[in-house]
């Protein structure tokens, strides 16, 4: 049922359930339309987003002006405050040259190579992890593998040693609703600040080491990179460090118990990945379009002007929905329905455009690793309990728990 314009509600329960769904009526009669509840517009069709995301004219920087508005006055606390410059430095929220000379950088540490260098380790980690899982008897899919493979492989790439994952994590994981949740809630200021100075003093240590002994890691490149051509800052340095943490950690772990969680609901096509019938890496493109764990993406109008016939003003804030995008008719046969082995037309789960995800190959491996070893290793896996929770956030999505049963 298609609700009215004033009470689309983004954050309510049947748009976090079923995001695909929920947007479907709008998305073929609207698919551009402002929603007053979240004071925003939402771009909601695959045609749209594509040139949207391309279009200079909605930015990416929501960050400056942010600062500019709500934290430059008198009384705002210093670590609040240098958490968000923390946040502007990073290149997802940077426009034009600025953006390009980061994503330049990163792109000279970040290589294919890096990437695959890591394969051998994302398949013995992935098979230590699901040994660790009882192999007769209810876990947490979420807490025992797909949070843990991602956040050992990222951590293990930029050079943090074993000991200090724990913590590593704990402070990410305080940083992360601010990224994922948008501006709109400062009670979560406090507690994210705490977290982003405790990683920003931890990577500065880090990147003194480093600098020291050189080592082959992904902060080792990084120092590399910016010594070969002094454009990048040490400010942007540590930005960066922190940026790849957070790409590489939770997005992929919800792509993990997401794409189980759709197989769990499917068993032909578990049945088909678990015999070899579809080649993982194609099965993993449809568990992304399917239900990827990038919900949406976040744009600011830069100037007052016309797009796909609505008048547009400066500053308003603009979610390209992802998730809708994925599941439009017009560019997906049959979009509700999961095929492992579809011929796909370009989805849209890592963005698109000069912002493309980075870290889309390395998200890639690990999931064509880990899903097939999953199902192979649980033959008789079912879901454990119903209803299942997700994260209340918009831009991402993920499971709060995913309790499975596994049968000897
Ligand atoms: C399934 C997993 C992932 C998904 C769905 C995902 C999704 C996305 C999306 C939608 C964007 C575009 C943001 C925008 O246009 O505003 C993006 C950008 C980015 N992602 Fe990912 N991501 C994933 C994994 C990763 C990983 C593993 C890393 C790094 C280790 C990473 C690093 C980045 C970076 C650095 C950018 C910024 C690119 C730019 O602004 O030019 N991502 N990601």
């Amino acid at each position: 049922m298609q609700v009215s314009a004033e009470d689309i509600d983004i954050m309510g329960e049947e748009a976090i359930r079923d995001p695909a769904g929920y947007f479907a009526p709008w998305r073929e009669s609207e698919p551009v339309v402002w929603a007053p509840r979240c004071r925003s517009w939402l771009i909601l069709n695959h045609a749209h987003i594509s040139v949207a995301l391309r279009d200079p004219r909605f930015s990416s920087d929501r960050i400056s002006p942010f600062i500019r508005r709500k934290l430059s006055g008198e009384g705002v606390d210093p670590l609040v405050r240098q958490s968000f410059d923390v946040l502007a430095g990073w290149l997802v929220f940077k426009d034009g040259a600025d953006h390009a000379r980061l994503r330049g950088l990163l792109s000279k540490a970040f290589t294919a190579k890096a990437v695959a260098s890591m394969r051998e380790r994302v398949e013995r980690l992935t098979a230590e992890l699901i040994a660790a899982a009882p192999q007769d008897g209810v876990f947490d899919l979420v807490e025992q593998i797909a949070v843990p493979l991602p956040s050992i492989v990222i951590a293990e790439m930029l050079g943090v040693p074993t000991i200090d994952r724990d913590r590593f994590r704990h402070w990410s994981e305080m940083v992360a609703p601010v990224v994922s949740a948008g501006l709109d809630d400062p009670g979560r200021y406090e507690s994210a600040a705490i977290g982003m100075d405790a990683l920003v003093k931890y990577f500065l240590g880090l990147i003194e080491r480093y600098e020291r002994e050189p080592a082959d890691n992904l902060i080792s490149s990084l120092i590399r990179a910016r010594d070969e051509d002094d454009s990048l800052s040490h400010a942007e340095l540590i930005a960066t460090c922190t940026l790849i943490l957070f790409g590489g950690h939770e997005t992929t772990a919800n792509l993990i118990a997401n794409s189980v969680l759709a197989l769990l609901n499917h068993p032909r096509e578990m049945a088909a990945l678990r015999s070899g019938a579809v080649e993982p890496q194609k099965a993993v493109e449809e568990f992304l379009r399917f239900d990827g764990p990038g919900k949406a993406v976040v744009r600011v109008v830069s100037e007052d002007m016309e797009f796909a016939g609505k008048e547009m003003k400066a500053g308003q804030r603009v979610f390209l929905v992802l998730a809708s995008a994925n599941h439009d008719r017009q560019v997906f046969t049959d979009p509700d329905v999961l095929r492992l082995d579809r011929e796909m037309g370009r989805h849209m789960a890592f963005g698109w455009g000069g912002h493309f995800c980075m870290g889309a190959p390395l998200a890639r491996l690990e999931a064509a690793i880990a899903l097939p070893a999953i199902v192979k290793a649980f033959p008789h896996l079912v879901l454990d309990s119903k209803p299942l929770a997700w994260q209340q956030v918009f831009l991402t999505r993920g499971l709060i728990e995913l309790p499975v049963r596994a049968a000897a």
